[in-house]
């Protein structure tokens, strides 16, 4: 039967590479709309623990996963022999940097090279991993035709970037379009008309280059402007007399042509921190600075160094020597409501902080335990004792679960790097990022 055709009658066997945030989710997805799925990972542990029913991803929780694998529609696997019985292979590896920025697309070359070896005709690719434009035409295609078998003809191969917001409760798979360019106009028709199975809206682009560079714009806009809301937080302290969360507040009342983005700790996550610096280092193979996206990283970048100087500050201003200061850190997860702590500022903070002040404790209700250069921490009990007993408490992730008035009622000094305190009546020990020290 040709391709199409088990798409539409969701017979195609379905195959997910990467069983991580994107596609453990993705993966559900498609079983809970009818085709039957196989997932596969190169961590053995996971896959265990998967084929078991125990999720570690919130946006694809225990109870669904156990759904799908009862009804015969999901199994996860370490062995890509799989490949050969599959119709759609969708490659959700990893796309981190290397510790000095540069793009590591390891890992899609070497699922692309698993999958070359067991590639047969009528087989769709859809590489859904952020990567810099030409990663599909350029890298993964030459893999995938190295056995002889021709794009358009044999196979098709097309790039839909990912676009989850993990802990998003009102954008879903479901509702958040998709932007998909094939190799070939074939490529992109079958790889739309897989995808509108479990997505609203399906908006095909020119070329997988279209859509890779579609990936980064987003993320790039998200980083430049909040790196923007960043430096005006710093202005509005140095000011004295202008609070940034109000003028954004504010701001945020035009109904046309503002979006809010808000100041923090610093940025994290697999996606806005790591993406712009794929794009930059693209753009230098064609003598081409991209200077917006240098200058919000080098804004970012700062936020966690500006933090920790003014969290020394506002210490000495209350009398209080750093080195001999106990610091309660709230929420290490990169943003609230998650448990990823990848690339979290607050790491970064525990990192700076940890030979400045004399103790270094944190709570974050979704992260038991952490390790920042090989020193590891458990999450302590938030109680009233501890938070009197601390002599600043940093909010560095507003988790939604905190109640920020019981805290500050015991908290004898907050550092607030999140306006998480808004509604909160005691100014006077709560010192806030982008408001005066004192
Ligand atoms: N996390 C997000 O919010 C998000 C959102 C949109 C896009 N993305 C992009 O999606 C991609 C995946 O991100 P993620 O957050 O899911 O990563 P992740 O680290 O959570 O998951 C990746 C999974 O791939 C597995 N893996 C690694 N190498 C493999 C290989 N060769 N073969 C099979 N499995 C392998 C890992 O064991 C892991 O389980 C990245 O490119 C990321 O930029 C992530």
């Amino acid at each position: 039967m040709p391709l199409k055709d088990k798409i539409e009658e969701r017979t195609a066997k379905i195959g997910v590479i990467g069983l991580g945030y994107v596609g453990l989710p993705l993966a559900v997805e498609f079983a809970n709309s009818g085709f039957e799925v196989v997932g596969v990972d190169v961590a053995r542990k996971r896959v265990e623990n998967l084929n078991s029913g125990s999720s570690y991803i919130d946006d694809a929780p225990s109870s669904d996963l156990v759904k799908v694998i009862k009804k015969g529609l999901f199994r996860a696997t370490t062995d890509y022999g799989v490949v050969s019985e599959l119709d759609v292979i969708n490659i959700c590896v990893p796309t981190p940097f290397t510790k000095s920025k540069d793009p590591d697309i390891s890992y899609i070359v070497n699922s692309s090279q698993q999958i070359s070896k067991y590639l047969k005709k009528e087989k769709l690719i859809i590489l859904r991993s952020t990567t810099f434009p030409e990663t599909t035409e350029k890298i993964v295609l030459p893999i995938l035709e190295r056995n002889g078998l021709k794009v358009g003809r044999d196979f098709f191969l097309a790039f839909a970037p990912e676009r989850i917001d993990p802990g998003n409760k009102i954008y879903t798979t479901k509702n958040t379009p998709v932007v998909v360019g094939g190799v070939t106009p074939k490529c992109s028709t079958l790889a739309s008309a897989l995808l509108k199975k479990i997505v609203d809206k399906v908006v095909p682009v020119s070329s997988p280059r279209v859509a890779e560079m579609t990936k980064l714009l987003e993320n790039i806009y998200r980083s430049v402007n909040i790196a923007l809301v960043n430096e005006l937080a710093c202005l509005c302290e140095r000011m004295g007399n202008v609070d940034i969360w109000e003028v954004i507040d504010a701001a945020s009342t035009k109904p046309f042509g503002f979006m809010p983005f808000y100041p923090g700790p610093g940025i994290g996550g697999h996606c806005i921190l790591v993406d712009p610096y794929y794009l930059s280092w693209k753009a230098k193979e064609y003598d081409f600075h991209t200077n917006f996206i240098e200058l919000a990283a080098e804004t970012n970048e700062n936020m966690p160094f500006h933090v920790m100087e003014s969290l020394i500050e506002g210490l000495s201003e209350r009398g209080l020597c750093a080195s001999k200061a106990k610091i309660l850190i709230l929420g290490v997860a990169f943003k609230k409501d998650v448990s990823d702590t990848r690339n979290s500022p607050a790491l970064k903070l525990i990192e700076l902080l940890k030979n400045r002040v004399a103790k270094l404790t944190y709570n974050d209700p979704y992260v038991p335990e952490i390790s920042v250069n090989g020193v590891s921490y458990r999450s302590l009990e938030l109680t009233a004792n501890r938070l009197k007993s601390a002599d600043c408490v940093l909010i560095a992730t507003a988790h939604s679960s905190y109640d920020y008035k019981w805290i500050a009622k015991h908290a004898r000094f907050i550092f607030d790097t999140r306006n998480a305190t808004k509604d909160v009546k005691h100014p006077s020990k709560i010192l806030k990022l982008g408001n005066p020290l004192s």
